[in-house]
């Protein structure tokens, strides 16, 4: 195994962090990284903001379910799926952009990913660590409004980012024979493979320093998608002119 890759095995989220700045160099350095991503079609379709006003952090953090790193994090980004750029592009040319396509709004959304977890992993290379910040989707609208979106732009996720104070077991990943498979998507022993799994989720639960609990993966995922998910993304996306739906 190389140093990369090891790295990128040993990647735990990082949400208690050093009193210790990350310096100006080191943030344009980890956002070129995070440029030098793949990305389809060349749109480049994502804008990075990062939040330093402690008023705004303390509502992000407040939207987000009280997440105090939010606040107390050196770096926090957030990470915005863009289309406007695309849109000004069309106009520089007398084109008018269709809005509110499906395609272009994974398009975005794949793009920001793909550029976010660039990020990470050149954070974690320079012996930072972070966490990514989903629950900014609590409220999108209120967080579009402090940072001043415009229209065709939408937060997909903050990052919280700085040295690490105290680290997380490392969590188990599924088993790549059910990641990894041959030629179709059938295998015929799921169940069976998911319950190996969930007595090592268990184990690590009830194992691990922080947040003990009793819990497994199966039950997580039965709780999490049997209630509605962020229903107010629907018509969020459609005022953003990203879904016409
Ligand atoms: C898009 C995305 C959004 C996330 N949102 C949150 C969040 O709002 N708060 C949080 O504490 N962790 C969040 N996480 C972190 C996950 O909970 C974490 O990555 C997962 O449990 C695996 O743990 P690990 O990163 O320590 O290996 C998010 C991760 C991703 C990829």
């Amino acid at each position: 195994m190389n140093e990369t890759i090891r790295k990128m095995k040993n990647h735990t989220s990082i949400r208690h962090f050093k009193d210790y700045p990350v310096s100006e160099e080191v943030l344009i350095e980890l956002v070129e990284a995070g440029q030098s991503a793949s990305s389809s079609n060349f749109i480049q379709a994502y804008t990075l903001i990062s939040v330093k006003d402690v008023k705004k952090r303390k509502i992000i953090a407040e939207i987000a379910g009280n997440q105090t790193h939010i606040v107390d994090a050196p770096l926090f980004i957030v990470f915005v799926a863009d289309l406007e750029r695309a849109r000004l592009s069309a106009s520089l040319h007398g084109a008018a952009m269709i809005e509110a396509e499906t395609e272009s709004f994974i398009l975005a959304t794949v793009d920001t990913a793909l550029m976010a977890q660039n990020v990470m992993i050149a954070a974690e290379s320079l012996g930072l660590g972070g966490v990514y910040i989903g629950a900014i989707r609590n409220n999108p609208e209120v967080v579009s409004t402090l940072l001043e979106l415009p229209l065709n732009t939408y937060p997909v996720f903050g990052m919280c980012l700085g040295y690490p104070l105290t680290e997380n077991e490392k969590k188990p990943r599924l088993p790549v024979e059910m990641i990894l498979k041959t030629d179709t998507y059938q295998s015929g022993n799921e169940v069976e493979l998911l319950q190996k799994y969930d007595l090592e989720m268990e184990a690590y639960y009830l194992k691990r320093t922080a947040a003990k609990r009793t819990d497994n993966w199966t039950k997580q995922m039965a709780r999490m998608f049997s209630k509605p998910l962020r229903p107010h993304m629907k018509s969020f996306l459609r005022s953003r002119k990203l879904n016409d739906d």
